[in-house]
Parts: C-alpha cells; sequence; structure tokens
C-alpha cells in the first residue's frame, strides 16, 4: 500500500471504507488538463524566483506533459487510493523524477489548487456554452428568414390574441439568448481572478509572484484575500445560476413547440430523423427531444441548488464539504452543453405549416385590439372603443360570424358611427400586423430592423 502525501503524522493506513468515501477521482479526473495547465505555471514561476532551478524546472514541465499524454491515451492507471487528480498527477511526477517531482507543490496547497483548477475548467465551459448559445441564435435567425411573410396567431394564456409574425417569434427567443450570453460573459469576469497562491489558508512565507501566474494563466487579476479565497465559490453558483436560466429560456420555448407539434395546433412539422416512436402505437411520432430538454431542466434547478445548500453556513477556508461542487457543476455544464446542442439541431430541421397556420388565422378575432386602436385614432376613449369592439365580438359570436369583417355593414355603424366601410381596411390578420407601428413591435418594418440588426451583430453573412 502507497503511503499517502500526507501520511507522516499518520500511524496507520486509511480504512479502505475511508479512502472510497473521501475520492473524488471518480469525477475529478476530467480536470486533468487544467490541473497540469495550473501546475505548469506554477512550476515555471518557481522557477523564476528561485523555489526550483531551471533545469527542475524543465523536468517538471516535461514530466507534466508526458502524464497528460498518458491521461489523453487512456493509459493512465487512476486508483481511489490516491483520491483526487491532484494526488495523481503529482504521485506520477513524483514516481518519474523523485525528489525534483516532490517541489512541484511548493508554496501551493489542494485547497488554493483545486479552486483553482475548477475556475480553469468553469472558463473554458462558460466559453463553451456562450458558442453553442450564439449557434442557437444564428439557427433562430436562419429560421427567422426561412419563414419571414408567415403570420402566426400570437398567444397569451395560451388564449388567441393578436397576430404576430413567426419572424417576430423566432427572434424572441434570440433576445433571450442574447442575455443568457451577457450573464455568462459577466460571470466570467467574475471568475477571472486566480486564487492560486493563497496556498493552505493563509499564504506563504515563500516568495512567490502570484501575479507571473495569473498572466500564464489568462486570468484577468489575482485575489487579494488568501482566507476568501479557497472557500469562494461564487463563480460556481453564478455559473450554475447563469445555466439555470438558460435551462429555463429552452425549456420554455421546448414547451411551446410541443404544443405546435401537436396535431390541435398542427403549427410545426418536425422531421421523422428528430422524432421518436411508441413500442405499441404504431403510429405515434413524438417529439422526445423537445420533451427531454424540457425536463433536463430539472437536474440544472437541483444543481444549482445543491451548490446553494452545500455553500451555506460553511467558515472561512477550505472545507471538505466544497469537494461536493464538482459534481452538480459538471453536471449542470454538461447538461445545458447537451441540449443547446440539440436545441440548435431541431431549430434548423423543424418547419412552421404555413397552410395550416393560415387556414385558422381568422379564427379568434386577432384583429379586434386592431380595430379597437382604429376608433381610438379617430379620438375615442380607449375605455369606450374597448366596449364598442367587445360588443361586436358578442355580436359576432351571436349571429354565427367568424370574423368581424363578415358583420353587416349596419351592425358595424349601429355599433359606432365612425365604423364605417373604411373598417374593411384594417380588418383581417394580413391588415391587422400591417398596422402595427411602435419600436419592438410585430410590425413588418420593425421585425425586418430586427432581423438585419442581428444578422449584423451575430456575424451572419448574406
Ligand atoms: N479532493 C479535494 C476536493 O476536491 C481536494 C482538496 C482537498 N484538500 C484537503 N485539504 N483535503 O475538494
Amino acid at each position: 500500500m502507497a503511503k499517502k502525501a500526507w501520511g507522516g503524522r499518520f500511524g496507520a493506513q486509511t480504512d479502505h471504507r475511508v479512502e472510497q468515501f473521501t475520492e473524488s477521482i471518480s469525477f475529478d479526473h476530467r480536470l486533468f488538463e487544467h490541473d497540469i495547465r495550473a501546475s505548469i505555471a506554477h512550476a515555471e514561476m518557481l522557477a523564476h524566483v528561485g523555489l526550483v532551478t531551471p533545469d527542475e524546472c524543465q523536468q517538471i514541465v516535461r514530466g507534466l506533459s508526458e502524464i497528460r499524454a498518458e491521461i489523453e491515451a487512456g493509459r493512465f492507471a487512476f486508483v481511489p487510493a490516491r483520491e483526487d487528480i491532484h494526488m495523481h498527477i503529482e504521485a506520477a511526477l513524483i514516481e518519474r523524477l523523485g525528489d525534483v517531482g516532490r517541489k512541484l507543490h511548493t508554496a501551493r496547497s489542494r485547497n488554493d489548487q483545486v479552486v483553482t483548477d475548477v475556475k480553469l475548467w468553469a472558463r473554458d465551459a462558460l466559453d463553451r456554452v456562450d458558442a453553442r448559445l450564439l449557434a442557437l441564435q444564428r439557427a433562430l435567425v436562419a429560421a427567422a428568414e426561412r419563414h419571414r411573410d408567415l403570420i402566426l396567431p400570437g398567444y397569451t394564456h395560451l388564449q388567441r390574441a393578436q397576430p404576430v409574425l413567426a419572424a417576430h417569434s423566432f427572434l424572441a427567443y434570440v433576445e433571450k439568448l442574447a442575455r443568457d450570453r451577457d450573464r455568462a460573459a459577466d460571470c466570467r469576469k467574475r471568475l477571472n481572478i486566480l486564487p492560486l497562491g493563497a496556498a493552505a489558508l493563509a499564504g506563504t512565507t515563500l516568495p512567490i509572484d502570484r501575479h507571473r501566474v495569473a498572466r500564464a494563466l489568462g486570468f484577468d487579476g489575482v485575489a487579494a484575500n488568501s482566507l476568501d479565497v479557497s472557500s469562494d465559490r461564487d463563480f460556481a453558483l453564478e455559473s450554475a445560476f447563469v445555466l439555470a436560466v438558460i435551462a429555463e429560456h429552452l425549456s420554455g420555448w421546448a414547451e411551446e413547440w410541443i404544443l405546435w407539434s401537436t396535431q390541435e395546433f398542427a403549427f410545426l412539422a418536425l422531421p421523422d430523423a428528430l422524432c421518436t416512436g411508441s413500442s405499441i402505437m404504431p403510429q405515434k411520432k413524438n417529439p422526445d427531444v423537445l420533451e427531454l430538454i424540457r425536463g433536463r431542466t430539472a437536474r440544472v434547478l437541483g444543481d444549482l441548488n445543491t451548490l446553494l445548500v452545500l455553500v451555506k453556513g460553511l467558515p472561512l477556508a477550505y472545507n471538505r464539504d466544497l469537494q461536493e461542487d464538482k459534481e452538480p457543476l459538471f453536471d449542470a455544464f454538461d447538461t445545458v452543453e447537451a441540449c443547446l446542442e440539440l436545441a440548435a439541431v431541431v431549430v434548423e430541421g423543424a418547419t412552421l405549416r404555413a397552410d395550416r397556420i393560415a387556414a385558422r388565422l381568422d379564427e379568434g378575432f386577432l384583429d379586434a385590439t386592431t380595430l379597437m386602436e382604429y376608433l381610438i385614432r379617430q379620438g375615442v376613449p380607449q375605455r369606450t372603443a374597448h366596449e364598442v369592439i367587445g360588443h361586436l365580438v358578442g355580436r359576432c359570436e351571436q349571429l354565427g360570424c367568424r370574423r368581424l369583417a363578415d358583420l353587416p355593414d349596419a351592425e358595424l355603424s349601429r355599433a359606432y358611427p365612425g365604423l364605417g366601410p373604411g373598417v374593411k381596411d384594417v380588418l383581417g390578420v394580413a391588415n391587422a400586423v400591417g398596422a402595427f407601428r411602435s419600436y419592438g413591435s410585430t410590425a413588418p418594418g420593425e421585425v425586418e430592423n430586427q432581423l438585419s440588426s442581428w444578422k449584423e451583430r451575430l456575424g451572419i453573412i448574406e
């Protein structure tokens, strides 16, 4: 049985049940690349300040690079007795280099090492999420272009409300994802402060140069309080929150598109390759990808909650509880990355069923609010206009008219004298959409402006 790196004061081997219970290698092995990157920067700094010689530094850097290659090739043995990725890599280095390897841990502790590694990992993961968010935005903009002139019934309370352009709907999600990217960038900014060099909790008596390490690892600054460093998991909480909001956005979108793909709505056609069937009902074609995107949101919210509860009530500096930060953080990133990837696949593959949508656009009096505003433009107080049009909708229902335009002229002018023959120019869904004016509305000109502005911002070339 190998001696523990911390075994000097111990008189007995660790109970194997304790080893099994306390190990983190089964999940933190994925930090290996970041651990080695940070160790190389640390070793080069140690050489710069004279704590190791240039030759020792070279040996360490070469040894670490070889270990990285071994892990990448799947030739590295992971064992619970070595606890975590940091101990595995250091032990392998010592096996190679003897006393030179035993110098790498100078002026650092696993407490500042682990948080440095996780930060480096999370920073890369945030960058991957950003790239996926961008890809999904681009897919949505392309879908907006494909369905440029298509009019949809817009809903509030899931009841037909006013007409909207399909492009307006796609771009609504582009906006949400833009805020997600903004939040991720903001989180990255606060994350990007170097923990390493705080050592166990109080710093070190050795003459280290933390700013040099920060520069080498691409951090924007150095953590100013060594006691704060190893207990700080704000970046993990913030990342999980950023991811939870993304998951919420995807979940709402998935829910909407699941509804749209039902026979009751029949707005959306999903290609066979993106759906699955039923083992008993031969006719079924189910939107399982969308359902799982909606369902996996639960995991991400759970991960955020786990992290929040984990750090609650922890005193300063390192406590072993903090080892529990990795699984929820990894899971939240893995889940959201996969959902974003599949969301883009669905957006690229889906088509809105223009014929089915158009066939029912006259239902639900989508032009009622436009007609009310037509009266307001003539000086009628809004509340009066609302009542007049509400009355006309009631009349339609009594007389069995599907559309306001089907009411006899006499009904209209009796309801309000201003409702003369001119109303035919504002009634109907196409007229209603064309009548919008306000900034950010579904007016075709406005949507066109938004579309070109997004194409420019997202670097989409015509
Ligand atoms: N495996 C630990 C973790 O992931 C590394 C830090 C352990 N530090 C310690 N003093 N035991 O958090």
